[in-house]
Parts: C-alpha cells; structure tokens; sequence
C-alpha cells in the first residue's frame, strides 16, 4: 500500500516538471535546470547554447486543422526533437508551439550546424509538412542566467521567423553572419539539376540566391548587381570555372567576390588550377550540407572583412586628396606616379599582384605629408635645414598611418617607407643600402623624382623631359638610383 502511495506520489511529482502533451520538460522545470547548469558552467566553464524551436504559422496550421490535428503535430515534433538530440542535450515545450533545447558543450558554428541537423531531421519526418524556426543563444557570451539566454534566443528567432520564413540565426558574436538573407549568392552551373540543389539548400537557409549557366553570363550578371559570393561549376561551355574566376579576380570591382568552385574530382591538379586562378574555396560533389554551409558562412565572413578593409583604403585614399590640396603644386602626383611605377613594373614582367601593390604605394606614398605644415609644402624659396628636417619626416609618417593595413597593403607599405632612401646609403629615413631597399621602392624612387622634376614646385618651374633625364642619369650614375630602372622608364617615355 505504502509502495503504491510513493509510485503515484513520485508520478505526480514527475509530472509536475514535464509537459503532458508531449513528455518533454516543462516551462518551468526547464528555466529551473538551466539557470542550475549556468551556475555550475560559471564555475566549470563549460560551454552550451540555448535554441529556441518555433513551428513556422502554427496558427494557421491550427485552424486549418483543428486543435486535435495540431496537438498531434506538436506530439509529432516533440518525438522528433528527442530523437535527433544527443543524449547529453535537455529539450522542453516551452509553451503553444515553442520548443527549447540545451545543446550541450556546442558553441558558435557548431551549434549551427547541430541546429541546422535537428532541424532538417524535424521537417524531414515530418515529410515537410511544416518548417521550423531555430534562435540560438550562447553560454556565457549571450548571458549566465536562463532569463538573458532566453531573450537572446528569442531575438535571435524573431529574426529568423522574420518576413514568413524559417530559418536559423544566431546572434552570439560579432563575427557571426547577419541576417543571411542580406547576401547575395551567385550560383553558376549549366547543370540545372545541380543548381537546384544548392539552392534548396541555401535559400532554405535565407540567402538570396541567383543562377547564372555559364562564366559569360555570371561576369554580365554581376556587372550589375551586388553579389557577395559566387559558387561556380567548372566544366561549362563558353568560359568554364577557371576563366570565370580569373577574370572575376582581374577587375578591381569585383576581385573581393570570393569564389568557391565546385568539384568531382579529387585530383590535386584541379585545385592547383583553381587556386592560381585565384578561387577562394572549393566544394566536393555530391554535398553535404552542413559543408556548404560552412564554407559559405565563412566566405561571407571573409568577405565582410574584405569591405571594411577596402573602405579603410578608400579612407586612406580620400587622405592623400586632402594632401594634394595642402600641397598645391603635387596636384596629381600620386596618380601620376602611381601609374609611372606600373608601367615600369609592367615592362620588368612583375606579376599582376605586384603590380597592384606598386598603383597602391603611388598612390599613398606622400601620404605623411598630411603632418607636415602647409608653409613648408608650399615654400617658395630654398628650405632650412630645420625645414628641410620637418619635410624628411614624411615617409615615417606615412608608413605610421598605414601600418594597420599591413595585411592588405604588403610590399607598398615598404615603399611608402623607403620612397626617398638611396642605393647609396644617403637616404631617408632608415638610410637603407643597395638590395635592403627592395625592388618596389626603387621603382617609386625613380618614378617619383621623375614627376616632381618634370612638373612645377614652389621654388622652379618643371624641367623638360631631356633635363629631367639628364639629372635621373646622373644620379644612376653616381649609385644613388637604380641604374636599369631608369632605363627602362627611358624607354617608356621617349618611345
Ligand atoms: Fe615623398
Ligand atoms: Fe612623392
């Protein structure tokens, strides 16, 4: 009778903590174990993610079918949450059609993709009968209590539920993407069949998604819309993968595309093509899901960086007007050298990425200058020595101002520096010598010199071409300029 009393004793209290309709915890039997793990995860630090589950227009569903037919289908979905958890995840009905998981020990991207799985398992079973929604929310950098998790999550999922759709956001860290469907994604194929996959895949997701059936088309297309990735096949007729992607990395309007090409084969020489035409990623067919969707993510990402990076070096750029304007007889300078050294570098047969970074360095060479006083740019007479000074201050300056852009600048961030040193140690501001002044520097070194002799300064008028030659010769002459590159920017100029 006892043993009677405490089973049905220990039913009702059970009972209390799990949801009649489908087993799973409870509400409050659930924010209770949540806010005991973030304590015990303070002092362990282990990490988890709270996912919020929301069945997508449940109301409808309701009363297209009936409250019988939709507690069946929440009865149906709680099933299948617990079958595609881990054993050592906690799932709850949280209210109506809201389901919450603790995923445990998985994090950022891999929670992602664990959400991304229970999901597709969820509708799959379901037979696609309905889609759901997923938020997630991360212990601790999203909160430590179950309260702060729960109103991360449930940002997280509005936003997924957002304009109808299902998808899964997370909004854990800055680097995480946003709102997918603010990407653009260009998928070219001349394989329909297999375009359409890809893009069940991604616009399931929420990315937008557009089609392209070869290279000609996807170089049209993109000349006119904003596209933030392309996945491409390889095998195409008109301009296959390869071309597709060396002509995307050629224009500087576009080369921040990142581009994944899609292959067959596993054959290494396929990818060594790839990579020296300049893809960024590449994916085996068939897919797998979660690794086009990690790629993707992470390109995405890449190329978010890539923009901000780019708008640093329009700011940089934007400063260099600012010291034409401060320094009225340079008009044009930095153009003009910036071209100068191309063309000099073009001649010597350097590769198209150095030949970037020589149009880049002319162009920010003389950005130090910004911290030199406008009195002194403009002088009219002879400079003191205190003046004189204060002027060779400016490569310094220069490269301080860029040196963030380390990365992305390279090679031109040495020739920003070391624009006015000589082979012959007589330079500034390192006082470098012979081959410790590299290639790049010494092309803008004569490039330089040649547009400040031939155009107007403060204190003369621009020398004539021959003048001009005659003083850079002179100077090769006595080892203080490059010898082979003024012979070349002869060649160039008097041809
Ligand atoms: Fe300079
Ligand atoms: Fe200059």
């Amino acid at each position: 009778m006892i043993d009677k009393i405490l089973t049905e004793y220990e039913q009702v209290v059970e009972k209390s903590f799990l949801d009649d309709l489908t087993g799973l915890h409870n509400y409050g039997s659930f924010r209770h174990l949540i806010d005991i793990i973030c304590t015990q995860s303070l002092r362990s630090s282990k990490r988890f993610t709270l996912a919020l589950i929301d069945i997508t227009n449940f109301s409808h569903y309701n009363s297209k079918y009936g409250t019988l037919q939709g507690d069946h289908l929440l009865k149906k979905t709680g099933d299948h949450i617990i079958e595609s958890i881990r054993k050592s995840d906690i799932a709850a009905r949280l209210w109506r059609d809201q389901f919450a998981i603790q995923l445990d020990g998985s994090i950022g991207d891999d929670a992602i993709l664990v959400a991304e799985r229970i999901k597709s398992h969820i509708e799959e079973s379901l037979e696609n009968e309905i889609t759901i929604s997923i938020g997630l929310a991360s212990f601790p950098t999203k909160g430590t209590t179950f309260k702060d998790l729960y109103d991360s999550a449930k940002e997280s999922l509005d936003l997924a539920k957002q304009d109808g759709r299902s998808r899964i956001i997370s909004l854990d860290s800055p680097e995480a993407p946003k709102d997918p469907s603010q990407y653009s994604v260009l998928v070219v194929d001349d394989d329909k069949l297999n375009g359409k996959i890809i893009e069940f895949q991604l616009r399931n997701y929420g990315y937008h998604i557009y089609f392209a059936s070869n290279g000609e088309e996807a170089i049209e297309f993109v000349k006119s819309h904003p596209i933030d990735l392309i996945i491409s096949d390889i095998m195409m007729p008109k301009m296959n993968g390869f071309q597709l992607c060396r002509r995307i990395k050629k224009f500087s309007a576009t080369r921040l595309i990142p581009v994944v090409l899609m292959t067959t084969l596993e054959a290494p020489e396929v990818k060594l093509t790839g990579i020296d035409a300049g893809a960024d990623g590449f994916v085996t067919k068939p897919f797998q899901q979660a690794e086009l969707l990690a790629r993707t993510k992470s390109l995405l990402h890449m190329h978010e960086l890539n923009k901000k990076l780019t708008d640093f070096e329009n700011v940089l750029f934007s400063l260099t007007n600012i010291v034409e304007v401060k320094d009225s007889y340079t008009q044009g300078h930095s153009i003009r050298v910036s071209q100068l050294s191309r063309q000099i570098g073009f001649a010597l047969g350097l590769d198209n990425d150095m030949l970037d970074k020589l149009v880049t360095a002319g162009q920010l060479h003389d950005i130090g200058k910004i911290g030199i006083h406008k009195s002194i740019l403009n002088k009219p007479g002879a400079l003191t020595d205190e003046e004189f000074l204060e002027i060779q201050k400016h490569p310094l300056l220069g490269y301080q101002i860029c040196v963030p852009l380390k990365d992305n600048l390279g090679i031109s961030l040495d020739a920003i520096r070391h624009h006015h040193e000589k082979l012959d140690g007589s330079g500034y501001p390192d006082g470098l010598k012979g081959d410790e002044i590299l290639l790049g520097s010494r092309i803008l070194a004569v490039a330089d010199i040649y547009d400040a002799l031939t155009t107007d300064r403060p204190y003369r008028l621009g020398f004539s071409i021959d003048k001009a030659f005659m003083i850079l010769d002179d100077d090769a002459q006595r080892g203080k300029i490059d010898k082979q590159i003024v012979s070349i920017l002869k060649d160039l100029i008097l041809s």
